[in-house]
């Protein structure tokens, strides 16, 4: 093994697997991929099964969200064991017809219930999944986690992807199973509705002699919480509490809020992630709004 893979995949980081690709291609299918990333895991997914996946905060641009294909696939990443907003509304509002429906949701240290949430709550929106299946990658949720620990750690992501590109291949039914470990529902209840109803001035904090009004926080915000005012950098609004905003600001500026009283916002604020096979331009062009910062 080389050293270059060799600290490719003690990142965490799987390099693509080209063979279950062309197995499908030579199938003749023909399958739309939907994603949602803030920070590249999800995107970096979503490219093993589409070479064209399609980006969730784009799509919703549209009047009519109405698709059908031989084979439909969302990827997106867990947040607090259930799907991010911005998923939920798209679910919602679109009509997906197709034999065949799977998901892949990318988690980072306990996927809990989400495999069943998500069948669940996407069956009661009309789209029946046939296939739904989790994936351990890098957790990029910073009030806890250390990115550079992270890293670090070696999640087996080239064995775990080969056997769901296999699985999907094979068009296979199945979801993952629960296992709460020490969670409950309530617990599970109390988080989800602190996350699902953050606004950006109540999750961050800008140290401002850092920030040099880049604006690449408002570049990949799907929300399009940020913009420039007659004192700097501006945020407010309802916050999907992806932290792309957070990861890819190339001066650090942007920090969590503490959410408690003596625990500090974040483990880390020096360090930040990006999948590494996924470029900041890709994060850009998957979640920006609007074309206010060019
Ligand atoms: C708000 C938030 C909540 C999260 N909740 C969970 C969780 O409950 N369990 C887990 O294992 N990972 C959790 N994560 C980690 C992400 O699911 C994981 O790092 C994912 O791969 C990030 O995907 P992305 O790079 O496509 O944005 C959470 C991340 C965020 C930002």
């Amino acid at each position: 093994m080389g050293a270059g893979l060799a600290a490719t995949l003690m990142a965490g980081i799987a390099p693509r697997t080209h063979a279950a690709i062309l197995k499908d291609r030579a199938n003749g299918k023909k399958r739309l991929v939907f994603y949602f990333t803030a920070t590249g895991n999800s995107l970096f997914i979503a490219k093993q099964f589409s070479d064209n996946p399609l980006s969730i905060p784009q799509e919703l641009k549209k009047d009519e969200l109405v698709y059908e294909a031989d084979e439909i696939g969302f990827v997106f990443p867990d947040y607090v064991a259930s799907a991010p907003m911005i998923v939920r509304e798209f679910v919602t509002k679109g009509t997906f017809k197709a034999p065949y429906i799977f998901s892949v949701i990318t988690y980072g240290n306990a996927s809990v219930s989400v495999a069943e949430w998500w069948n669940d709550f996407a069956k009661e929106q009309g789209v029946v999944n046939n296939y739904v299946q989790t994936i351990l990658m890098v957790d990029v949720y910073l009030p806890v986690f250390d990115m550079n620990e992270q890293m670090a750690i070696d999640k087996n992501i080239d064995e775990n992807l080969a056997m769901i590109l296999e699985d999907i291949g094979a068009q296979k039914n199945f979801v993952a199973p629960t296992d709460m470990g020490f969670f409950t529902e309530e617990r599970l209840k109390n988080m989800r509705d602190h996350h699902f109803s953050m606004t950006a001035d109540r999750l961050l904090e800008l140290r401002k002699d850092r920030c040099a009004e880049c604006l690449t926080c408002a570049d990949v915000c799907p929300r399009d919480n940020f913009s420039l005012g007659e004192d700097g950098l501006q945020y407010a609004g309802q916050c999907e509490f992806c932290l792309a905003c957070v990861h890819h600001c190339p001066h650090k500026a942007l920090t969590l809020k503490s959410a408690r009283e003596g625990w500090p916002g974040e483990r880390n604020p020096e360090a930040r992630f990006r999948n590494p096979n996924i470029s900041l331009r890709e994060i850009i062009r998957s979640n920006k709004q609007t074309n206010k910062t060019v």
